[in-house]
């Protein structure tokens, strides 16, 4: 650990290469189809959220695992280029890195082809204690699960805020799930736990694993949400020009655990969120459109009683 030593958010989970296209319509099989648009980028559910966080100022340190591979080597650089700490990234000699292929289709929504890569999980040898009981929040996907059970245990017993940024149901999440304080999932993460209840109705379900918060995000059907004893809410999606929704919901995260940072009420923490993710989908690829805290500031749709420009 050699640069800093006080990242105010650790992020322990995903990264990925990923590369986009942007198509009218998908082809039959053994077809061709024009690309209108095409980009290579860093992606991954935490490492964009880390991404989005450093844009807005915030001190973060990325924890996880690439290969030694063209890609891993454009992963770090992309995070290191966006003063995201990677000093708790591991390189596994002769692994591949996790890699997406994405198709954005003329509305804006993404199908994606992942290949998870063959890097092995952290281990709990791999985790910089210091580093987790330093900072104020720490976000996990519930990947490299053993060392993200042990890391949030260390932030329980450090007043460390836990935030899991939910996206599928995963081997592990049981153990996982009683460490968090906030439960920010997906719809999809939803349907895997609770098969046939809807996101209103699976709040308090959520908070019964103990976190303080559970927030669910619906995609363009905006996000679900509810604190321990106070009533469930529901916050719409801003209305944009949609390209691309491929990382709306990490940088969603980012912004969430921004707001947490500021200490706003969880309505504006939401809102504020809801913003971030919104600006985001106007470009191709889940890190060029994420808006600096300015723009955020500056949209007419966020325009709520608290002040944005909050100082971390
Ligand atoms: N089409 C859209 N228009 C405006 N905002 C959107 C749109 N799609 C998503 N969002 C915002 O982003 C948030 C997160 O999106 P979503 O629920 O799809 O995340 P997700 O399932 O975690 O996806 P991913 O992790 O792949 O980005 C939504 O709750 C909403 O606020
Ligand atoms: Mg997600």
């Amino acid at each position: 650990m050699s640069e800093m030593k006080r990242p105010d958010v650790v992020g322990i989970g995903q990264c990925s290469y990923d590369i986009l296209g942007r198509l009218q319509s998908f082809p039959q099989a053994d077809q061709k189809t024009d690309l209108d648009e095409i980009l290579l980028q860093g992606g991954g559910p935490i490492a964009t959220a880390l991404v989005t966080l450093s844009r807005f100022g915030t001190s973060t340190a990325f924890c996880g695992a690439v290969g030694d591979d063209e890609f891993g080597r454009k992963i770090e650089a992309g995070l290191r280029d966006e003063q995201v700490d990677c000093s708790g990234l591991k390189v596994e000699p002769g692994a591949a890195s996790q890699t997406a292929f994405i198709a954005v289709d003329k509305d804006g929504l993404r199908t994606v082809f992942c290949h998870p890569g063959t890097t092995t999980p952290l281990e709990p040898k791999d985790l910089d204690h210091v580093l987790i009981r330093r900072s104020k929040i720490l976000l996990l996907d519930g990947t490299h699960v053993e060392v993200a059970c042990e890391a949030a245990r260390i932030a329980r017993a450090n007043s460390v805020v836990t935030v899991l940024d939910g996206g599928s149901v995963r081997p592990g999440s049981a153990e996982l799930l009683p460490l968090i304080d906030h439960l920010v999932v997906s719809e999809k993460f939803v349907g895997q736990l609770s098969p046939g209840k809807s996101p209103q109705d699976v709040s308090a379900h959520l908070l019964e694993y103990g976190a303080t918060t559970a927030v669910v995000t619906c995609g363009a059907k905006g996000v679900w949400a509810q604190q321990r004893g106070d009533s469930l809410f529901h916050q719409s999606a801003f209305p944009v020009p949609v390209v691309d929704t491929t990382g709306c919901g990490d940088v969603f995260h980012g912004g969430y655990v921004y707001g947490l940072l500021q200490g706003w009420p969880l309505a504006d923490i939401v809102r504020f969120a809801s913003v971030c993710a919104a600006l985001k989908a106007r470009q191709l690829g889940g890190r060029s459109g994420i808006p600096n805290i300015d723009e955020v500031n500056s949209c007419p749709g966020s325009s709520c009683k608290c002040n944005f420009a909050g100082v971390v």
